[in-house]
């Protein structure tokens, strides 16, 4: 190849291709989206970007509330599937980005507020659609946890939260999963656009973590073609390239070299030979098949929030009226990229119909209250059983491209509920929404909840399942409900303005920062009731004491004290009672989920590393373990701990400080480094150590006590030892 020719490929063909180069028999692969299904530009469909029918799955924040690790494997197969029957080489996704603010418009499309939730349920997706041969792109890559000004603003975060919180998922991925494709982001990280930030493209992600697969921007992230090649990018979307002559001319100037460009060149190629070396030739895929496999993780991700005497589950042949529009045009997808054709998309209200006598009524229209429309539906309302109604957030609320305003529902769909209570009180509020949303302004007038995300095509027969208890709900929230947004600590500082925002919270993202505030949320991270009830027993630490290089395995009973069989998922988290840096309250350091028959009780066991004990050290450049005692905590939610028990890590990692002359005696003498040898120096000086001048000088730093020790004619070889202390030190204490 020329290098212009070179310098083409490093840019897309079109929207959705690579670049093929015929003088040397380069073909294009296609590239798409999205996180929850095959999004594939229908060019026969005459409507702009009318998409190929396809499965329409769950948002992936309800992948993540199922916390089935097997069944979203299960369900990236069946979306490997399709990309293949559609000759798709790479899908684009899972978005893994960080939840810091319930307002992010794209939050339905991201996993979780815990960033380990998050790895393992990308890792799993990623696994899945790669075991069909078809590649994955885990986006977006780092710090994009907005909308607004997207693509120009700065995430100012520090080097501990970027890898405890937003790195973590995408670490876990490219370690566990090892995606074919990664996706830089639109935003800057401190400053610098990361599609040409090569201190996270190169020195973090493939040198530190060993990554060898392809980097492509996100679509228009690339804004200068050349600082991007040379800071580790290799393949700049949609094509074709916007500044190909001018990393032509880079190249004859000597400012780019052709090495750097034959690195990017030979990724890219790699690539294509892999799709098409992978490639099936499919003329059939079993639609119905997957149309299951999504309604099983619409089903295992609803989230049963409220179930007051027992509303739920209802009783088949029930005399029932369903109101709000979402029953008849169903919220089942998020805006935007994500966007797909769903190949079977059923309505609650049919499948509902399919269980008993309903009338219906739509209730609102859009956001704005419609007196008429209520009036109607508490007219059908008032002499049912029971009333089911749908409520939640409208695309114009919720949408990739803007971030929300508040967790508000509309108006309309809140005075919907309110009137309907009026004239009866048998009311099951069922709600969609991508995100966390403000459950406050109607909770009191609903006796059942259920959250049910936007559950994909599927979702219709997944609620009614659940509703009337063909399946128990076993979904857990993947994010923290609050009673009001203004108690999420973001605030103050989200969205940030045009230049840069600030992610001042650090590591107290979600769960992390209600319990370091120890707010009372409306539900917590982790949270989801079943039909059934579980009892936690006989919790095992298989070592009380570990050091590096160890892990231990946590066991417990579980069993279903109920009438129901169920799921639950048991989360475990740890807590370090003591470390040099802030640490949250606890954190979620691994989860499974058991089925058990009413009666029947399972022992569970879970894997921890030293990795799950650790924090980022910006001190040492990495993770480390600081020694002291961890609580390992097995949980029903985040805020119903069941059993506790204390274990000790005795580690070598360094953590400690340096100690400086300007440290304070008392700090000195606190340390094991310089406090015997401080003290045995202190008490042959001949000072009162009762009187409280004593107290003033420990509280003083070395450099100025030795000073004042002097002016008060205290032995000169004393104070010479003193001083002599930290600066004979040999290592930089
Ligand atoms: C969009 C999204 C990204 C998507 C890409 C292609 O701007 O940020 O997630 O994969 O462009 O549609």
């Amino acid at each position: 190849m020329t290098v212009e020719e070179k310098i083409k490929l490093l840019s897309g063909g079109d929207a959705w291709h690579t670049q093929e180069i015929e003088s040397v028999d380069i073909p294009n692969i296609t590239l798409t989206d999205g996180p929850h299904g095959v999004r594939l530009e229908d060019k026969e469909a005459g409507e702009f970007f009318q998409s190929k029918p396809a499965t329409s799955f769950p948002i992936e924040a309800a992948m993540a509330a199922s916390w089935n690790q097997d069944l979203i494997e299960e369900m990236g197969q069946k979306m490997g599937e399709e990309c293949q029957y559609y000759d798709v080489g790479v899908l684009l996704g899972p978005g893994v980005n960080g939840k810091r603010s319930p307002l992010a418009g794209r939050n339905f499309e991201y996993f979780s507020e815990d960033p380990y939730l998050s790895g393992k349920i990308g890792a799993s997706f990623v696994k899945g659609v790669q075991s069909e041969g078809v590649g994955t792109s885990v986006k977006h890559y780092v710090a994009n946890e907005q909308e607004t000004n997207r693509m120009v603003v700065s995430s100012e975060v520090d080097e501990r939260t970027l890898r405890e919180i937003y790195l973590l998922p995408f670490e876990m991925i490219v370690k566990e999963a090892n995606p074919w494709t990664m996706m830089c982001a639109y935003n800057k990280v401190n400053g610098t656009h990361m599609s040409q930030n090569k201190k996270y493209l190169v020195d973090v992600l493939k040198d530190e973590w060993g990554y060898e697969g392809l980097i492509m921007s996100d679509w228009g992230a690339v804004s200068d073609k050349v600082a991007s090649i040379k800071a580790g990018l290799d393949l700049e979307m949609p094509g074709p390239g916007k500044e190909d002559e001018k990393a032509l001319q880079a190249f004859e100037a000597g400012e780019l070299t052709i090495e750097e460009i034959n690195a990017r060149v030979k990724v890219v190629l790699e690539l294509v030979e892999k799709v098409l070396t992978e490639q099936k030739d499919v003329d059939e895929c079993d639609f119905e098949q997957n149309h299951k496999v999504a309604r099983k993780v619409a089903e295992e991700s609803m989230v049963l929030l409220k179930n007051e005497a027992d509303i739920l589950p209802l009783a088949e042949d029930s005399d029932l009226a369903v109101l709000g529009k979402f029953a008849q045009e169903p919220r089942f997808q998020g805006g935007g990229s994500s966007q797909l054709n769903p190949y079977n998309l059923e309505t609650p209200l049919a499948e509902i119909k399919k269980h008993g006598t309903v009338d219906y009524a739509p209730g609102y229209e859009d956001e704005e209250i419609n007196e008429d429309l209520i009036a109607e539906a508490c007219e059908i309302a008032q002499d049912k059983d029971k009333v089911i109604i749908f409520a939640g957030t409208t695309e114009k609320i919720e949408c990739e491209g803007y971030d929300r305003k508040d967790i508000s529902i509309p108006e309309s769909h809140i005075q919907l509920i309110k009137e309907v209570a009026k004239v009866n009180q048998n009311i099951v509020v069922v709600t969609n929404s991508g995100a966390a949303i403000d459950i406050e302004e109607f909770e009191a007038q609903a006796r059942g909840i259920v959250h049910a995300w936007l559950p994909g095509q599927a979702g219709g027969s997944a609620l009614a399942n659940i509703l009337f208890a063909k399946t128990n709900p076993s979904g857990k929230l993947s994010e923290t409900f609050p009673i009001a947004y203004e108690h999420n600590p973001t605030h103050l500082s989200f969205p940030g303005d045009i230049k840069q925002v600030e992610y001042k919270e650090e590591v107290f993202v979600g769960y992390r920062y209600y319990d370091a505030k120890k707010l009372d949320v409306k539900y917590p991270f982790g949270f989801g009731l079943s039909y059934t009830e579980f009892e936690y027993s006989n919790l095992e630490l298989s070592k009380r004491k570990l050091k590096n290089g160890e892990g231990l395995v946590v066991s417990a009973d579980i069993k279903n004290t109920g009438d129901y069989a169920g799921q639950e998922v048991v989360q475990l988290y740890v807590k370090d009672h003591e470390a040099v840096v802030r640490r949250p309250e606890k954190e979620l350091k691994g989860f499974t989920k058991v089925h058990l028959e009413p009666g029947e009780s399972k022992r569970i066991n879970i894997k921890l590393d030293e990795r799950d004990f650790s924090f980022y050290s910006e001190k040492l450049g990495e993770f480390a373990v600081e020694s002291g005692q961890f609580d390992i905590m097995l949980g029903s939610s985040s805020r119903d701990i069941r059993a506790v028990e204390t274990m000790e890590f005795d580690s070598n990692d360094d953590l400690r400080e340096p100690l400086t002359v300007n440290h304070s005696i008392e700090k000195l003498l606190e340390d094991e480094r310089t406090g015997a040898e401080i003290k045995a120096i202190l008490d042959e000086i001949d000072i009162d150590q009762d009187n409280n001048f004593y107290s003033i000088l420990l509280g003083m730093p070395l450099t100025v006590a030795t000073g004042i020790l002097r002016s008060f004619n205290f032995s000169e070889e004393k104070i010479e030892q003193l001083a002599e202390i930290l600066e004979n030190t040999d290592e930089e204490l």
